[in-house]
């Protein structure tokens, strides 16, 4: 489990979270929704610590996917899923080549990441996220740059991740993605929780704040206003 209980923060003089309470329990797939600069990674980033001021979760335990994955570095996509083993201190092969697999990068572990399209650099970070194999997972827009059967097989897989009792918060623009995948949607509409509930529960809130319309002809969707 892992939680923040009236969470402000404060950026640059401006407030951009306002009295959080959020919290995601093991078994479970929460989907954070909501428009750009409401205030998604900052939660993500409070939640494992890596604003200042804030405690830090054991990063055995927490392991966290930015959503601006940098990949300058001269290293192979295998190194960069050793990186995930760094918290443990170890160089277990086991963890990492399922790491892997499951990020669907097994073909390409002697590549440099430097040399890789965006999706697969994303990818690649994210085997690193599984090769420590952490009991909660903070993923910030994992899907972002996937083509859609890539996308489907992540979401896919942290469903299983969930379902095998571990924590997985993702934030996700794909709405659609949240309704198949998710048990829970979090909308998040500048710096405050307005909506907190099953996905289809909780889709009028996120398309309110996103200033849309939804429609239900078939599966429920977005609609531009
Ligand atoms: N270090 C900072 N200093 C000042 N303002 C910041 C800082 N970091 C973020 N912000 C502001 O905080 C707000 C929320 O940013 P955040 O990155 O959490 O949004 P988000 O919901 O993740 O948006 P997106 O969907 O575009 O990724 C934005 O308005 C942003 O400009
Ligand atoms: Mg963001």
């Amino acid at each position: 489990m892992i939680a923040a209980r009236g969470l402000s923060v404060e950026l640059g003089g401006c407030r951009i979270l306002d009295g959080i309470d959020f919290a995601a329990h093991g078994g479970c797939l929460t989907a954070l929704a909501g428009p750009n600069g409401a205030g998604k990674s900052t939660l993500l980033k409070a939640l494992c610590g890596i604003l200042p001021g804030l405690m830090k979760p054991d990063p055995r335990r927490v392991a966290y996917l930015a959503q601006d994955p940098r990949a300058a570095w001269r290293l192979t996509v295998e190194e960069v899923a050793f990186l995930g083993r760094i918290p443990h201190g170890d160089r277990k092969r086991d963890p990492v080549e399922r790491a892997l697999a499951e990020a669907g990068v097994a073909k390409l572990a002697s590549q440099r990441i430097d040399r890789l399209s965006g999706g697969e650099v994303r990818r690649a970070m994210l085997a690193r996220v599984f090769a420590t194999e952490p009991e909660v997972m903070l993923l910030d827009e994992p899907t972002a740059d996937l083509d859609p059967r890539a996308a489907f097989a992540v979401m896919g897989l942290l469903r299983a991740v969930a379902a095998s009792g571990r924590t997985v918060v993702v934030v996700l623009h794909a709405i659609e993605l949240a309704l198949r995948y998710a048990d829970r949607l979090v909308v998040l509409d500048r710096g405050r929780i307005v909506a907190d509930a099953a996905p289809l529960v909780a889709l009028p809130a996120a398309a309110a704040a996103f200033g849309l319309r939804f429609g239900e002809d078939g599966l429920p969707h977005l609609l531009p206003e």
